[in-house]
């Protein structure tokens, strides 16, 4: 399949009118629209203590970002705030963790999580988050042996989430922050 520039997917997504712009007709747009790796390039930052969120576009309806992982590195087990997503991995190759919430006391900060289906992208396979079982883990395995790069539509955009704990069963709300917005390094960041 012809690869297209991330500015035709920005414009393309932008077209959908609202009514369409639900699960099924946006993971088709993603599929058959895979991301030349060359016009991301500019929003690529590398770190050894973190994965880096690079945000690409944003406005009311959803935001665009890519998301390097250096090898070994891997997200905490999180939900999304029951937003729809969507993510491609056009670099390397990335492994999906889903999990089930067992049992969730939300006054005690108590959960108790199941592992369910996994998964793994490359090639610009495109996948959705399912509502119905939104948790998740996304992780670039040791075994990979290479960086990745994932790109995610979030709609809406937000900016906190649910983060758990395996370990410990306890879950908490963190705050999410970029590293870069439109290929230029956030003040705060430290890579
Ligand atoms: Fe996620």
């Amino acid at each position: 399949m012809k690869k297209v520039n991330i500015e035709h997917v920005v414009e393309g997504l932008c077209e959908i009118p609202n009514e369409e712009f639900h699960c099924d007709p946006v993971y088709k747009f993603l599929s058959d629209n895979p991301i030349e790796i060359d016009s991301i390039e500019k929003y690529f930052n590398w770190s050894e203590k973190f994965y880096t969120r690079n945000l690409i576009y944003k406005d009311e309806r959803f935001e665009l970002m890519a998301i390097c992982w250096e090898k070994g590195q891997e997200s905490r087990i999180h939900n999304h705030s029951e937003q729809m997503c969507w993510m491609t991995v056009p670099f390397g190759k990335l492994r999906g963790q889903n999990f089930r919430v067992v049992e969730q006391i939300e006054s005690q900060g108590y959960c108790k999580l199941e592992e369910t289906d996994e998964f793994d992208l490359a090639e610009c396979i495109a996948a959705k988050v399912e509502l119905e079982e939104p948790v998740h883990q996304i992780l670039n395995l040791a075994e990979f042996d290479e960086r990745a790069v994932s790109v995610h539509i979030y709609s809406k955009p937000f900016d906190t989430c649910l983060s758990y704990c395996n370990e410990t069963d306890r879950f908490s709300e963190v705050k999410l922050n970029y590293t870069s917005i439109n290929g230029k390094l956030c003040s705060d960041v430290v890579l």
